[in-house]
């Protein structure tokens, strides 16, 4: 894509901390935008793994996000800025294996610490800012020919 390239859907969710009734749900909801729109379904698939991972950090470890997905005609964007604790040491969050899930919430099949590594494997560009006492943004790209 260029930054000429014009945004052809921006469109906002909001996640909640703690709600794992629906944690997943945002992530489904846009898949099902991406389907509708036409976009390649490699594209959709590698999008769909990133919103999912982010998303249930966000229902885990965050008190509220803003999803913001923007699609051009040959990428997606997408940040997900939330409120909540932030990550001490980005870098050691990034390592795979490394979580600080609680013994409920492996209980629910997560925490193998794959997640935000996940995110990067599956996005052409991706960035993680966080602020300890504040929140964390991710921001990421997927995009196709
Ligand atoms: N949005 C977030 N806010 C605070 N901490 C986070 C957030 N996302 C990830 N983390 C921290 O980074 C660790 C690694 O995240 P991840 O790779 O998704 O693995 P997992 O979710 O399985 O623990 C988490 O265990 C948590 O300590
Ligand atoms: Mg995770």
């Amino acid at each position: 894509m260029t930054a000429a390239d014009e945004v052809l859907l921006r469109e906002r969710f909001r996640i909640t901390g703690s709600d794992f009734e629906h944690g997943g749900e945002v992530s489904a909801r846009i898949k099902s935008i991406l389907k509708e729109i036409g976009i390649p379904v490699e594209a959709i698939r590698r999008l769909s793994i990133a919103n999912f991972e982010a998303e249930m950090n966000v229902v885990m470890y965050a008190d509220e996000a803003t999803l913001t997905l923007e699609v051009f005609s040959n990428a997606v964007r997408v940040e997900v800025a939330d409120r909540g604790p932030g990550i001490p040491d980005v870098e050691k969050a990034m390592e795979p294996g490394f979580s600080t899930a609680t013994e409920e919430m492996r209980a629910r099949g997560f925490g193998a610490g794959l997640g935000l590594p996940n995110i990067e494997r599956n996005t052409d560009e991706f960035v993680i800012e966080s602020e300890v006492g504040t929140g964390t943004t991710l921001r990421y790209r997927v995009s196709w020919s």
